[in-house]
């Protein structure tokens, strides 16, 4: 299986960075709408104002598709790290300095209190934390502060290319 996951805080630029790998012929998920267009969820958190994904039936789902599809997938948002690590080839971990994401985020018109949320996530490094934890030597560390979309898809791209090299040598 050949699933690439892109994850990160709010405005780290997951969507972004997705919606140019689909340019390079990439089949992309973009969670956040997927999951309400599927009714992949068991509820909603009227705190955090979000859906709560069922990650059973969002694996099962995306499974189902990846089967299907012929070009690779990206799955990217929030919850895209609810994919097992034996489903997943590359999980891209996107990052940003708090000034930086910051302005994203009050650009995004983020409310205040959840730019600083996402802020104080970011600066403890937690979504950071948990994909190392979870992918390991799979796991490609962005930071997105002082590079343009443009030069992290060709980081990504590198990647992506050198793995399938390695893969075709052994
Ligand atoms: N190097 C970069 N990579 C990606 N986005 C960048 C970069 N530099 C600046 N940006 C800007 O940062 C913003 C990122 O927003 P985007 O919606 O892609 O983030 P996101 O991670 O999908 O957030 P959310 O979790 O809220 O959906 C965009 O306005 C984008 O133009
Ligand atoms: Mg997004």
């Amino acid at each position: 299986m050949k699933i690439i996951i892109i994850c990160g805080s709010p405005g780290t630029g997951k969507t972004t960075l997705a919606n140019l790998l689909a340019k390079k012929g990439f089949k992309i998920i973009h969670l956040s709408e997927f999951v309400i267009k599927e009714h992949l969820y068991s509820d909603y958190d009227y705190e955090r104002d979000s859906y709560i994904i069922d990650p059973k039936r969002l694996v099962k789902r995306i499974l189902l598709i990846a089967h299907k599809e012929s070009r690779p997938i990206v799955v990217e948002g929030i919850g895209a790290d609810l994919l097992p690590e034996k489903y997943v080839s590359l999980c891209i971990i996107l990052t940003c300095e708090p000034g930086e994401l910051e302005r994203r985020l009050k650009e995004k018109k983020y409310p205040p209190e959840k730019i600083w949320e996402n802020l104080e996530a970011e600066r403890l490094n937690i979504i950071l934390g948990e994909a190392l934890d979870k992918y390991g030597k799979k796991t490609l560390v962005i930071d997105t502060t002082n590079r343009s979309p443009e030069e992290v898809l060709e980081i990504i791209l590198n990647k992506i290319f050198r793995n399938h090299e390695d893969d075709k040598d052994g």
